[in-house]
């Protein structure tokens, strides 16, 4: 805060000083004109100079960065071969069009701690300068911000408010909504007509919106698959979207538990990517963990890598292939 609060002090006696020396320079034309010419162009340069210390819906602030969001899933997100695959695409086509028909919509699923919230970071990373804390970025927990299933009519109003009135600040804003699980029903469905493909709604595009559903809906089909193909001895990697789809928006729509349950998103194909997390495997785990140790700046060990991973290895009971606490950001 005092960071901030002295940058802007600076801000504003720089643009003293410049503005103050502009309207003397011309003082000879007019003092009238002068003071026009100095007020006009000044307003511009205090906007410019302004922007330069504090975030702004700007470039300078907002950008993407294609290349930055390859190398995190490439080298910090473990075991998840479809997400990573899936998040590349539909980030870089949606950031590099110009002129999107929707915003972009991505519903994450999988079990707890399994990246969903790593990799919204990421991506809330490589869009703006200021990642999470950006005021562009918007977080939302279910269980925190709509924990009373009998004020869904406030809930509704206000969300619709809050998008409406952050968009309007800025078109490229991001909303992240965690625990979708334990959404009341229906709240969702009212930010709906954000997420269509209008051209506008009351005068507000959303089109270069991005928003991210977190949930824990469809997990299970997801454990269910990876089970199966370890089962079969087959690489996890083998498993293709097509093995999954199909079942996850089904089991998702079905889900009575969820805030996705007969929700018209899913109905009206407003989900833009369905984006399974796998549970991790040990090796997925071992990984993470000297990742996390060179990040630390550890000499990496991987017997002791190897040692936290199996003490994380517990689930299913019986066999305890997968871990339910790692990746745990
Ligand atoms: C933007 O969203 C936040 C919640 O993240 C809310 O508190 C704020 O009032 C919204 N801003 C506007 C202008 O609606």
């Amino acid at each position: 805060m005092a960071g901030a609060w002295y940058r802007r002090k600076h801000a504003v006696l720089l643009w003293i000083l410049l503005c103050s020396g502009l309207a003397e320079a011309l003082e000879p034309i007019s003092t009238t004109i002068a003071a026009g010419i100095a007020v006009t162009g000044c307003y511009a340069s205090y906007k410019k100079i302004n922007c330069y210390f504090r975030e702004c819906c700007q470039p300078d602030w907002i950008s993407f960065n294609q290349i930055g969001l390859w190398v995190d899933l490439e080298r910090r997100l473990f075991g998840q071969h479809l997400a990573s695959r899936i998040i590349l695409k539909a980030v870089n086509r949606f950031m590099n069009n110009d002129n999107p028909k929707k915003p972009l919509v991505l519903s994450l699923h999988g079990p707890a701690g399994t990246g969903k919230n790593f990799v919204s970071k990421m991506i809330a990373e490589n869009i703006y300068k200021e990642g999470m804390d950006s005021k562009f970025v918007h977080f939302f927990i279910a269980t925190h911000h709509f924990q009373h299933v009998s004020q869904i009519k406030t809930y509704k109003t206000q969300l619709k408010q809050w998008i409406k009135g952050n968009v309007s600040n800025c078109e490229r804003s991001m909303f992240i909504f965690d625990e979708m699980d334990k959404m009341p029903p229906g709240l969702i469905d009212s930010i709906k007509p954000y997420l269509d493909y209008h051209h506008n709604v009351d005068g507000v595009s959303y089109r270069k919106a991005i928003f991210v559903f977190l949930s824990n809906a469809g997990g299970q089909r997801i454990v269910q698959t990876a089970l199966e193909f370890w089962k079969a001895g087959r690489n996890r990697e083998e498993i293709e979207l097509r093995d999954l789809e199909n079942t996850l928006s089904l089991s998702v729509f079905n889900d009575k538990s969820t805030g996705l349950w007969h929700s018209s998103l899913i109905d009206g194909y407003l989900v833009d990517f369905f984006v399974p997390f796998f549970p991790l495997e040990h090796k997925h785990v071992v990984q993470c963990a000297l990742a996390e140790m060179e990040a630390r700046g550890i000499k990496p060990d991987r017997s002791i890598a190897d040692q936290v991973a199996k003490d994380f290895m517990d689930f299913p009971k019986s066999e305890k292939i997968f871990s339910g606490k790692a990746a745990r950001q």
